[in-house]
């Protein structure tokens, strides 16, 4: 989703925003753009096409300059046609790059008509550049603050001013921004990640805050107009670029990366002990009663899976829920319950106001499930538990998934041994089990030839059904997932004993149906479903563990698991699913990667 870069310099900093931009592109654009104060005029260049040409068009026409602004656009308001990529002018004095949506930019628009201002693209973005060009009598950082108490919804915005030529004014409200300090030159990013290799000293701001950013100095004033004094955070571990190596797409590197994943998650402690979710956990865990789990996408169906383990291990009542259906309806709060989002980015605008939402109704105690140390989510909660996937590329999520079914699994077993449902022995023996988990994905993924033969078939479909049952049905929700993210083959998933009250009637020799087959308690009932399809002529293709009894036959195809893995198994049968999904994409010839339409990071409702 969009992505913001800024910086005030001495030195030509285009360079600097290009690779800032680069480094944003995995969140998903469809345009982008840069503007400097090039002797003392606004300049820039757009581009509906990707970065690297953004930066060729930039080499061509020598745009240079030491004050600049850049953006990846995903598109809400307009195409994404070059008249509504940012950075966006006013008057050719002021140029301004947003994130996020402006819900009242209709009447602002004719507000601002009314003013003599002229409308060039469809973007709602045009209303905060003319709004602060109106309101500019020789200080930026004071017209942005009095154009963002008019503004309602969500934004962050960089903007630069002609007359100021030293000075770019961010803001943010419900959308990420954050600062990074330089020597003798501040920056402004969508993510620390974009400013790697500048600085890495920052700023988060908070909600409201709106700063002004000089050569030598950084001003941030509180959504009440006060200056405010924001920590200063070191943040080292953002290094380098991330580097594919020898894998066709960064998807199929986080698929391969999962065994490192989770093991840099599972906690070294020999014991499952509260302290893993921060310094207030035993108290806040020993005053709950049920928990509440918000979130969106994949992150979803971890928090779906997490519910059998949490009901069936610690029998603690486990309510899951899709953030953006939780903030618009009206709910009964209890607030007992422990609210707890998780997220890869930690940045998804539906789960913050989600949890935001449940603050508000009363509820004390929440914790985050998150892969961003440094996210809003993490920040405002007031328990986390960090996954250590690394930084995650593919817009499809993968070791993400897996490194958060580590971390819910650990939460399980935590409070059921504090509820006293976990026995010392029952203890070591998921300790022991976790810790293996690495290896056995291993072996899983050794089954990537097998999986390959059977997406050739897939690539030639336009439908699939995914059955699973018990913990495997949000395992075969997140397969369907993964393959119409990414093939765009219409995928749906039922828990299979749904199949005889409405997907059997799509059921037809063109139809795959994928089939996750654990051996566990729900087998003989899955078996009788497979019977179901395969007697109306449907291809099966079964991932059954190693020690059950489906075999290869006619219309039924079944690769085995190297190992069954009980309560666990979830997280090592997601990732054929995974590998089946990539494939299937590569034969079609999809861009993996950055599939269309989608954003890696969705900081808009
Ligand atoms: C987007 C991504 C998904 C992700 C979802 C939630 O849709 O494409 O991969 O699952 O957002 O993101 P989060 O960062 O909150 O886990």
């Amino acid at each position: 989703m969009c992505g913001i870069v800024g910086a005030v310099a001495q030195r030509n900093i285009v360079p600097v925003l290009i690779e800032g931009l680069r480094r944003l592109e995995y969140r998903g654009y469809d345009s982008c753009g840069v503007a400097v104060l090039a002797n003392g005029e606004p300049k820039r260049a757009r581009s509906v096409a990707r970065v690297a040409d953004l930066d060729d068009q930039v080499r061509e026409t020598r745009l240079e300059g030491a004050t600049g602004i850049a953006h990846t656009r995903w598109a809400t308001h307009g195409a994404p046609v070059t008249d509504n990529a940012h950075p966006i002018f006013s008057r050719n004095e002021l140029a301004l790059v947003h994130n996020g949506i402006i819900e009242n930019y209709e009447s602002l628009r004719e507000m601002l008509r009314g003013k003599g201002y002229e409308f060039v693209s469809q973007t709602d973005t045009e209303v905060i550049a003319h709004l602060v060009h109106s309101l500019y009598r020789g200080d930026l950082f004071a017209a942005v603050r009095e154009a963002t108490a008019q503004l309602h919804g969500a934004y962050a915005i960089a903007v630069l001013h002609k007359n100021q030529p030293h000075t770019v004014v961010g803001a943010r409200q419900g959308s990420p921004l954050v600062v990074g300090l330089g020597e003798g030159e501040n920056f402004l990013a969508s993510d620390a990640l974009a400013l790697a290799g500048s600085t890495d000293r920052f700023i988060f701001l908070e909600e409201g805050d709106v700063c002004e950013l000089t050569l030598e100095k950084v001003r941030v004033f509180d959504r009440d107009g006060n200056p405010a004094d924001r920590e200063v955070r070191q943040v080292a571990a953002y290094g380098g670029a991330v580097e594919l190596g020898p894998y066709r797409h960064f998807m199929q590197k986080e698929i391969f990366e999962q065994p490192r994943a989770i093991t840099d998650t599972i906690p070294q402690a020999d014991s499952f002990d509260a302290s893993l979710f921060g310094e207030n956990a035993q108290k806040a865990f020993s005053e709950i009663d049920s928990l509440l789990i918000l979130a969106c996408g994949t992150s979803y169906y971890s928090g779906l899976t997490a519910k059998y383990w949490l009901e069936s291990v610690a029998k603690i009542p486990t309510q899951v829920e899709i953030a953006s259906e939780y903030r618009y309806r009206d709910s009964v709060p209890n607030p007992k319950a422990l609210v707890v989002v998780i997220s890869q980015s930690g940045e998804t605008a539906d789960t913050l106001a989600a949890l935001k939402h449940a603050q508000s109704l009363g509820h004390k105690h929440t914790l985050s499930v998150c892969n961003v140390g440094t996210s809003a989510m993490v920040r405002l909660t007031e328990l986390s538990f960090l996954t250590h996937a690394g930084r995650e590329i593919g817009v499809a999520s993968t070791k993400a998934f897996t490194t958060q079914l580590v971390a819910l699994f650990v939460l399980a077993m935590t409070l059921g041994k504090m509820r006293g449902h976990v026995s010392a022995a029952q203890e070591a023996d998921y300790i022991r089990q976790l810790r293996h988990l690495p290896a056995a994905l291993n072996s899983v993924l050794a089954l990537e030839p097998q999986i390959i033969a059977w997406s050739e078939e897939f690539s030639r479909k336009e439908n699939a059904l995914f059955l699973g049952r018990g913990l495997h049905y949000p395992i075969a929700l997140e397969g369907a997932l993964k393959l119409k993210e990414i093939s765009y083959i219409h995928a749906e998933a039922y828990p299979a004993g749904e199949l005889k009250h409405g997907p059997l009637a799509l059921v037809t020799e063109a139809m795959p149906v994928v089939t996750v087959a654990p051996n566990d308690a729900l087998l003989e009932k899955l078996k009788s479903n497979i019977q179901e399809v395969r007697a109306r002529g449907g291809q099966l293709y079964v991932f059954a563990d190693a020690d059950t009894k489906i075999v290869n036959d006619e219309g039924i195809h079944v690769i085995r698991m190297p190992e069954h893995y009980g309560l666990l198994s979830p997280i090592l049968h997601v990732v054929p699913l995974q590998l089946l999904a990539y494939h299937t994409a590569c034969s079609r010839g999809t861009d993996v990667d950055k599939p269309r339409n989608l954003a890696k990071s969705v900081t808009v409702e």
